[in-house]
């Protein structure tokens, strides 16, 4: 087991989004899994072990099992360079090497049950993004057909819902079309998988880039707990929130500290921080159906 809360590769700057480290080759980039976590929009002090690891063979996982086109051309480390491979240590399985794609600025989200903030919408509006469902859908409702829900890419603060309308007049009707296209088709083979597995796939973000050729990739982390929302088949019941795979010991903490949500936050003890990093490794296990320590060893 590591942690690894930031990622310093000599000779190197990096951005640093939220969970990962990014470093910029020219036409490739290094993408570095961090243990980061964050809640509340905010990054939290303390790290999850192994997270970062987690989020990457899960997403390597995907990449392989979805077969389609995208961004990931090696996670071998000294085909990043002797700097990152020096690293080893800290790094392994925690980095990939991707093609460097123009970020399409859109979440491309699939929802295919009534959670977060379209529950929320839906109670107001009956509404999810502007898309009218049926009347008398109660929380957590599986919707008759998955839809697809884009939002803006926010630099601080809530990224905001829009309309496909919106989207289609942000990066034009014909490439908002295919995404919404193939967001839905891996979507459906992704809950298929999951539903294999006993768990439901609630809702799922994308992020798409596109080659200097025009070619479209799927980019980012791919079907994680951080980007998805996966429930428990057995703990499901409409009318409630089920537990989800990902922060619900972190927020639910949080809640009860007075943490005003505007200051920095407060590190996490150490039993929500076990608690937390369990619930990814179930994730991943039950996802790929093998066992955590076996995979990272095998790195
Ligand atoms: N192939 C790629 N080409 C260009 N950018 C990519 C590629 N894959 C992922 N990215 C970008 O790398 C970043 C990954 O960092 P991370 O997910 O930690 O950031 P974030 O906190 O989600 O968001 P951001 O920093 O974008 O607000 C994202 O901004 C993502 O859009
Ligand atoms: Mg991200």
């Amino acid at each position: 087991m590591t942690v690894l809360l930031h990622s310093d590769v000599p000779g190197y700057s990096c951005r640093r989004g939220k969970v990962r480290d990014v470093y910029d080759l020219g036409d490739r980039l290094v993408i570095i899994a961090t243990d980061r976590i964050s809640a509340f929009d905010w990054v939290l002090p303390t790290a999850i072990p192994d997270k970062g690891r987690i989020l990457t063979a899960l997403t390597l996982f995907w990449l392989n099992y979805l077969d389609v086109p995208n961004h990931l051309l090696s996670t071998d480390l000294a085909d990043m360079g002797p700097a990152f491979a020096e690293r080893a240590a800290d790094l392994a399985g925690r980095a990939c090497l991707v093609r460097k794609a123009s970020v399409v600025p859109i979440e491309c989200v699939v929802r295919g049950y009534l959670a977060g903030s379209g529950w929320k919408e839906y109670q107001r509006y009956g509404t999810v993004c502007g898309i009218a469902l049926p009347p008398g859908l109660t929380q957590s409702a599986r919707l008759p057909e998955a839809i697809f829900t884009p939002a803006t890419k926010e630099e601080s603060g809530h990224d905001q819902n829009i309309s496909f309308e919106e989207m289609s007049d942000l990066i034009g009707r014909d490439l908002a079309l295919s995404l919404r296209q193939r967001s839905l088709d891996i979507y459906q083979r992704a809950s298929e998988h999951a539903h294999s597995c006993g768990l439901i796939l609630a809702d799922t973000k994308f992020e798409w880039g596109m080659l200097p050729d025009g070619e479209v990739l799927l980019i980012d982390e791919v079907l994680t707990p951080d980007s998805s929302r996966f429930w428990p088949a057995d703990q499901y019941h409409e009318g409630a929130s089920p537990p989800s795979f990902d922060k619900q010991f972190v927020r639910d903490w949080l809640e009860t500290t007075g943490w005003d949500k505007n200051s920095p936050p407060p590190p996490l003890p150490p039993e929500v921080v076990e608690r937390t990093a369990a619930k990814y490794r179930e994730a991943y296990e039950r996802l790929t159906g093998q066992s955590l320590g076996s995979s990272l060893a095998a790195r």
